[in-house]
């Protein structure tokens, strides 16, 4: 029997399980928030990275990227910005807006922020990174009375002659951040070759008693336990794994508790989470925004869920929310659902080969 893991703690908030749900700008809005918690297994969700002058103008997309739900707590709120940028003050709005923890984005390597507009500009000028960070720290500690911690999200370094991390977070811990979550990439490789666990575990070994978080290529739940193998690290931070499948926290997290991670959820299961995901957009977000991100989305789930192109053609034709939750619901397979894993074009019923009549007037129409 395998011992379940400590709590894990950024500063007086304890997670409920040592997984995080990454930033992905686009991605985690409040309705995929909510929907990975409901999955099981997430110890916080991060908010996109949020431009701190555009939040203090209230900028209704910025409003919409920071919306937060009591389903969707505890929430990370992701700020960028530079030294010359308000974010002690956007990080105060955060915290009367739901935030339960700030984190600052020190690893975006995206031109249009990293040249000017921080990310991983802040990983270049340890000086000014640290003032900004301590502004941050004493201005949310005051505003929140020590509830809301401070954290930071990093990339190694902008490139291999400056492995910064170890240093940044040793300084970063006395400045008072409560936690770091290290991407195990350099800027320069944006999103190409692979993280470097082993890089990260420098990270936990240069911090005296903040958790780190590894951050890198887990799309798998054995791959949690791997990163925390070979990084030592406190808890592991998923990004695109979770586009493509919500429910790896919760099978990690499992494996985890237990030593062995359950099974795959089968086709209905995949199904009806993506209804489910259907449904969340239309309780938190506009039509507009739901048609735009399931579009994206069913390229994402139908990775893993065999020969599904005539449902993702149908969602990606849909203009409503009724036509994208009748065409997973048709998919549904009433009498069971015991050949999800292996299921491929040979395997498919022939209902769900065949279009049916009323997929075929919807995508007609
Ligand atoms: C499309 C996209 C958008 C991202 N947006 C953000 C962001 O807003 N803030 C951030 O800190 N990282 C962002 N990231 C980086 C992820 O949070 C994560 O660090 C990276 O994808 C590596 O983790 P993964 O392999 O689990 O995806 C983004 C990544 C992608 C692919």
């Amino acid at each position: 029997m395998t011992a379940a893991p400590a709590p894990v703690r950024i500063g007086p908030v304890e997670l409920a399980a040592p997984l995080l749900l990454a930033p992905i700008a686009g991605h985690t809005d409040l309705a995929f928030r909510i929907l990975c918690r409901e999955q099981g297994g997430v110890g916080i969700a991060y908010t996109d990275l949020l431009n701190s002058r555009a939040l203090l103008r209230g900028t209704p997309k910025s409003l919409q990227l920071a919306a937060t739900a009591p389903t969707d707590a505890p929430c990370g709120m992701q700020l960028y910005g530079n030294w010359d940028d308000p974010l002690p003050e956007a990080a105060c709005w955060a915290v009367e807006n739901g935030a339960a923890v700030i984190d600052i984005n020190m690893g975006c390597p995206v031109d249009k922020v990293a040249k000017k507009n921080g990310g991983s500009l802040l990983l270049c000028d340890a000086v000014n990174t640290m003032r900004l960070a301590e502004r941050i720290v004493r201005a949310v500690e005051k505003h929140s009375g020590g509830r809301v911690p401070v954290t930071a999200k990093m990339r190694l370094g902008w490139d291999p002659e400056r492995f910064v991390a170890p240093q940044l977070a040793r300084d970063l811990e006395r400045a008072g951040i409560a936690a770091v979550t290290v991407h195990g990439r350099w800027t320069v490789q944006f999103f190409s070759g692979t993280a470097d666990w082993q890089r990260i575990g420098e990270v936990v070994r240069a911090v005296d008693r903040i958790p780190v978080f590894g951050n890198g290529d887990v799309t798998e739940p054995e791959h949690v336990q791997q990163l925390m193998a070979a990084s030592g690290c406190h808890g592991v931070m998923i990004g695109r794994g979770a586009l493509r499948t919500p429910w790896v926290f919760r099978r990690a997290w499992e494996g985890l508790r237990t030593g062995t991670i359950p099974p795959e959820p089968t086709l209905n299961q995949k199904l009806a989470c993506i209804g489910r995901h259907i449904d969340l957009l239309e309780q938190h977000h506009s039509l507009e925004h739901a048609l735009h991100c399931m579009r994206a989305r069913i390229s994402w789930y139908g990775k893993t869920m065999g020969h599904v192109g005539r449902l993702k053609d149908v969602i990606r034709n849909s203009r409503t929310f009724k036509e994208m939750r009748d065409a997973v619901q048709e998919w549904i397979r009433p009498e069971g659902d015991g050949y999800s894993r292996a299921w491929g074009r040979d395997a498919a019923p022939e209902a769900h080969r065949r279009p049916r009549e009323s997929s075929a007037q919807t995508e007609a129409s």
